[in-house]
């Protein structure tokens, strides 16, 4: 039987956490339709200084959110204070959290053994320690309370629930393989394109920093770290211990003389200096007649786990990528040589806030 009502607290309302509101508003509104739905009341929700919520449990409306949790006078609640909250609330309570912060992620094994569920977006908790991803899951398995993370892999994509579908009904993954960011896949489909002969490497990065696809500073994306959180994730759910995202093999694109420039600005003035750097690698590859992309991949079989540059046919998949989209191959014994497929944008306030979305409808429906 569905529960009669379930109790939410959102932190962060940034680019997902806004979509992620009007996802759940229309959810709501759905749900209020339909006598077997349970009602979903938005209880608490915060920022990193301003906190807004409803002291009685009684729903915040949706209207205009945004404007009273920026005006909001109400005391700014710590996280243990947050979780004290909603571990208090009449009923179960769905903790969504929509920030990237390590320090929320940290205390996750402590909301969950509160029987607080977790949605979330944010990888951090999933690709730190392995300690913290075993802490995490025997919490949730002591209180019952359930752990929901689709969009930390390629945004809304149904990534994580595919490898889960495929570890769950017995199918042996044997590689997984891909492009997981949506900043490289810009990167080198302009830089390296199956058409044209694409632009210098550095002006390739600061037309990408221009359209907003990096990070504020390019090297965070440049140095991989983001593509092997991803892949320390998916490597951990198709059964491989993987210590940290730091425990294996990661190319950063960062020329050495230019990771400890100063700021990310002295290093995009820098970095056409490098740029013969990346032509030799974009010549080898087309001598081989292929193209060189930025991937990641984890061999199951072999436990080895590594991201950096590769070379493609240039009718592989991953070399006809377009834009900024991911795409994730899964190789396993039932699909044979020919592997499962999973394509298309990988980053977007929009489609990220459908995973975490999907995510809490998945709960709501085991919550019991
Ligand atoms: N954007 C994408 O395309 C995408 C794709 C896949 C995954 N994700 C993941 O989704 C998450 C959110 O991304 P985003 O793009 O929405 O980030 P964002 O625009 O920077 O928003 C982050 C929000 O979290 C709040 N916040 C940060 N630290 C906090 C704290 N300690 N306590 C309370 N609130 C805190 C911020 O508060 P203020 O507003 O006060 O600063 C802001 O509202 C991240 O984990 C990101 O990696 C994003």
């Amino acid at each position: 039987m569905a529960p009669k009502e379930v109790y939410i607290g959102v932190i962060g309302a940034g680019g997902v956490g806004k979509c992620f509101l009007s996802q759940l508003e229309s959810l709501s509104k759905r749900y209020a339709t339909n006598a077997s739905s349970p009602k979903i009341s938005l209880v608490f929700i915060s920022r990193s200084t301003k906190t807004l919520y409803s002291e009685k449990y009684t729903a915040l409306p949706f209207e205009n959110l945004s404007t009273k949790l920026a005006n909001s006078t109400q005391k700014h609640l710590s996280l243990t204070e947050a979780i004290g909250f909603l571990s208090a609330a009449p009923g179960k309570a769905i903790l969504v959290d929509n920030t990237s912060s390590q320090n929320i992620a940290d205390q996750y094994p402590q909301v969950l053994s509160k029987g607080i569920s977790i949605v979330t977006p944010n990888k951090k908790a999933f690709s730190g320690s392995y300690k913290l991803w075993q802490d995490i899951f025997s919490a949730a398995a002591e209180s019952g309370a359930i752990v929901s993370h689709e969009s930390s892999v390629g945004a809304g994509l149904p990534v994580i629930s595919t490898l889960n579908d495929l570890v769950n009904t017995g199918d042996e993954v044997t590689k997984i393989e891909g492009v997981f960011s949506g900043t490289m896949s810009f990167l080198f489909n302009s830089f390296a394109p199956l058409e044209g002969s694409g632009g210098k490497w550095s002006a390739e990065v600061m037309k990408a920093k221009e359209l907003g696809y990096t990070e504020p500073d390019p090297r965070d994306d440049l140095n991989g770290l983001d593509v092997a959180r991803k892949l320390t994730i998916l490597a951990r759910l198709a059964g491989l211990p993987i210590e940290s995202p730091t425990s294996f093999p990661v190319q950063s694109l960062i020329p050495k003389e230019l990771e400890s420039v100063a700021s990310g600005d002295e290093f995009l003035q820098k970095l056409p200096q490098f740029d013969s750097q990346m032509e030799e690698t974009k010549a080898a590859a087309e001598k081989e007649g292929k193209v060189v992309r930025f991937v990641g991949s984890i061999d199951v079989a072999k436990k080895e786990v590594k991201v950096g540059l590769e070379k493609f046919d240039r009718s592989h998949p991953i070399a006809a990528l377009k834009g900024s989209d991911n795409i994730i191959s899964f190789y396993t014994k039932r699909y044979g040589a020919n592997p499962l497929i999973v394509q298309g944008a990988g980053a977007g306030g929009e489609v990220t806030a459908m995973g975490v979305t999907s995510g809490l409808i998945h709960i709501l429906e085991r919550l019991s």
